[in-house]
């Protein structure tokens, strides 16, 4: 028997059928299976794309969204000294705030304190992140809407800085270019950033002007200064406003006890002096070592301007405020007036009323004799100038804080 074909028999219309098995329609048919192929593609290119961004757990947010009115801030090294104050100020002043710190001498605790005092959604929020790994911070601006970066984060201390070097130039200076990179590739425009009086170096002529030409003497200088050179090489970018805070040797705290200043123990060695005056004080050290004694100044140890933490955030609101398009600000921020180590101590010894010891040692590396500004050029420009200028009073008003807090931030 024949095979009999079972084939239902298709009508005329849509195709025919021929005994070779070729469907003779087959070359009419392609440009539909052509089309169906193609949509069949985009739709699974479609959902890939689909798939690919929901998994990327791109979350709406108040911080990844520009809002009228609302400033958001990034705060790199906020959870530190001077940025946990400065996000302090900014949340007050109704700012949003994004802290951005890898806790490696910052203190959670400070964040806590924050957090605790703006609980409100979209105020507040703190990424644990290194700004030296450039992917993460690349990420940190892809989901975050920020109109301005404050740039504190950095290693900070002018003695370790000569003791490793490298570690100042990666930390300072190639952060501050991650962090640059991260603010091109995502328009974010505005920066202030936290320069240092340790970038003029030792400058024949006192008071320090912003036209002191800057010499640095130490690896922190030096990377600052570098920082510094980058910035004002990628503020001629169209749209960049940028104001560059040189600081003066940073005391004080909150007034009203909220926050402090909490180095890490293993950083006493190379600490500021205020933290060292506290720790004697405490008996935490039995005394201070001065270092230094035979300087040329009038009592033969170094000067320096102390500027309180206060008035230094206030120094940047009013940069934030002022920073303009096509500009690169740059300020001392001082208060214009030296003081030698030996006034600082006393006024120590009376903030905390305690007896402190003191030993004089030979200088330390990469010190300089006699530091202080000259801040016209911020009073004028921003109509900035220091209150807090009483030593002792900012003293005290730290201490009072040192002694409710023996141990830092730590309960
Ligand atoms: N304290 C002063 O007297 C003084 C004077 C002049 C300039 N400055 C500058 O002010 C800024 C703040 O200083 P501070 O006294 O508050 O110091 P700090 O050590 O208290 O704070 C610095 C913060 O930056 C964070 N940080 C460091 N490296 C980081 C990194 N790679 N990624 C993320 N976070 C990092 C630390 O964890 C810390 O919380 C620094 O840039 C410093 O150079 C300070």
């Amino acid at each position: 028997m024949l095979p009999v074909n079972r084939m239902k028999p298709q009508s005329r219309a849509s195709s025919s059928w021929s005994p070779s098995g070729v469907d003779l329609a087959d070359s009419r048919r392609k440009p539909h299976f052509l089309w169906r192929t193609i949509f069949t593609a985009l739709l699974i290119i479609g959902c890939i794309l689909v798939l690919k961004h929901s998994s990327g757990h791109r979350v709406t947010t108040a911080f990844s969204q520009h809002e009228h009115g609302v400033t958001h801030v990034l705060v790199t090294g906020g959870a530190g000294y001077i940025g946990s104050h400065a996000a302090l100020r900014l949340l007050e002043d109704k700012y949003r705030v994004t802290i951005v710190d890898n806790l490696s001498r910052g203190n959670i605790g400070a964040v806590k304190v924050l957090q605790d005092l703006f609980p409100e959604p979209g105020r507040l929020q703190f990424i644990l992140a290194d700004l030296g790994d450039a992917k993460a911070v690349n990420k940190i601006f892809s989901e975050n809407a920020f109109d301005a970066v404050m740039h504190f984060a950095a290693v900070a201390y002018v003695g370790e800085s000569t003791l490793e070097p490298l570690r100042y130039y990666h930390n300072i200076t190639s952060n501050t270019l991650v962090v640059l990179e991260a603010m091109a590739a995502h328009r974010v425009n505005k920066l202030i950033y936290s320069s240092t009086c340790a970038t003029y170096g030792e400058p024949e002529k006192m008071p320090i002007t912003e036209e002191t030409p800057q010499h640095p003497i130490n690896p922190y200088g030096r990377a600052k200064k570098m920082a510094e050179d980058m910035i004002i090489d990628y503020s001629k970018k169209p749209g960049m406003a940028v104001m560059i805070l040189r600081y003066f040797n940073v005391i004080g705290s909150d007034p009203e006890g909220r926050l402090g200043e909490a180095p890490r123990p293993e950083l006493r060695e190379h600490g500021r002096i205020s933290g060292a005056c506290f720790d004697a004080a405490l008996g935490i050290i039995p005394g201070l070592k001065v270092r230094g004694s035979d300087y040329e100044t009038a009592d033969k140890t170094c000067v320096r301007d102390y500027i309180d933490v206060t008035d230094l955030v206030d120094a940047h609101v009013k940069a934030l405020h002022h920073a303009k398009s096509g500009n690169v600000g740059i300020y001392n921020v001082g208060t214009g007036k030296g003081r030698s180590v030996k006034e600082f101590v006393e006024a120590c010894k009376k903030a905390t009323r305690a007896e402190i010891k003191v030993e004089y040692l030979s200088r330390r590396a990469g010190d300089y004799a006699m530091v202080y500004s000259d801040p016209s050029k911020i009073k004028k420009d921003l109509n900035w100038s220091a209150k807090y200028t009483d030593v002792e009073q900012s003293l005290a008003t730290a201490w009072r804080w040192q002694k409710s807090h023996p141990n830092g931030y730590r309960l």
